[in-house]
């Protein structure tokens, strides 16, 4: 990553993972062994129903809470959901939008995610947006098609101020959970990709200033390559997250950069 002008964030994502006591186990195993980090921002995204033990278990640390996701209007008869304000005003201050989960399984669509990311940022959160292509997509060599017209649909409507509040997760779908990595290169590629578009819509002093963080199989074992790229600043890291142990070796791997 270029340390110049931005600051790696390692992000957990924990999915839907952790009872309360489960949490708090892992926070506190978590806050020692990361105490002396500070070139890297450390972020678990947790359940809902694990923030405020989260925020508790990580007060006075150098661990940021974040949320998995949050809904777009300020409140109302919108039944099982949560608003940005209410997250905001328990002290969280990421939230993860738009991950291929939430596409593809809760029907997600750009047009929502640019609306969640845009009531997140009027409450003062920080969205972590997720872009990524399919397999098929892949291999159909649209990559940069499907990324391009994620970034101009996300971020429709987003001032560069705003955008500047917001960190970027590249994660290819198919690299998901499933152990199958993008290589150093591939994730790199698609970094700079991300970062051109944001150039061409933002200028390039604001598209450098950007954390785009790479997410899909990260781990202890392939982070050191990953973030040594120009344009991968950090990960978001689901799998590897739940095991103190290996989250560490992933952010002391982002120290070195
Ligand atoms: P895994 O690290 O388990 O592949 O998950 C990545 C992810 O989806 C993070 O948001």
């Amino acid at each position: 990553m270029n340390k110049a002008t931005r600051k790696a964030i390692i992000a957990g994502n924990w999915k839907m993972n952790k009872t309360r006591p489960e949490a708090k186990a892992l926070l506190t195993e978590l806050a020692p062994m990361v105490a002396d980090v500070k070139s890297v921002e450390i972020v678990a995204c947790v359940p809902f129903t694990n923030l405020e033990t989260a925020l508790a278990a990580t007060e006075g640390t150098n661990i940021k809470i974040g949320a998995e996701n949050c809904h777009f209007e300020k409140s109302g008869a919108f039944t099982g959901e949560i608003s940005a304000d209410m997250l905001a005003e328990m002290g969280v201050e990421y939230v993860v939008l738009g991950h291929s989960e939430r596409r593809q399984y809760f029907a997600e669509t750009d047009e929502t995610v640019n609306k969640r990311t845009k009531a997140a940022l009027e409450a003062g959160l920080k969205p972590i947006v997720c872009v990524g292509e399919l397999l098929w997509e892949r291999e159909c060599n649209i990559t940069e098609e499907v990324i391009a017209r994620q970034i101009k649909l996300d971020f429709f409507g987003i001032s560069a101020d705003d955008l500047k509040k917001c960190v970027i997760a590249y994660e290819p779908v198919w690299a998901i959970g499933t152990g199958k990595t993008a290589t150093a290169d591939q994730a790199e590629e698609v970094c700079a990709f991300i970062r051109d578009t944001l150039a061409k819509l933002y200028g390039a002093d604001v598209a450098e200033t950007i954390t785009i963080q790479y997410g899909g199989s990260m781990n202890a074992a392939n982070a050191a390559e990953l973030v040594s790229k120009k344009n991968v600043d950090g990960g978001l890291i689901g799998g590897a997250s739940l095991k103190a142990a290996d989250f560490t070796t992933i952010i002391k791997a982002a120290e070195v950069g």
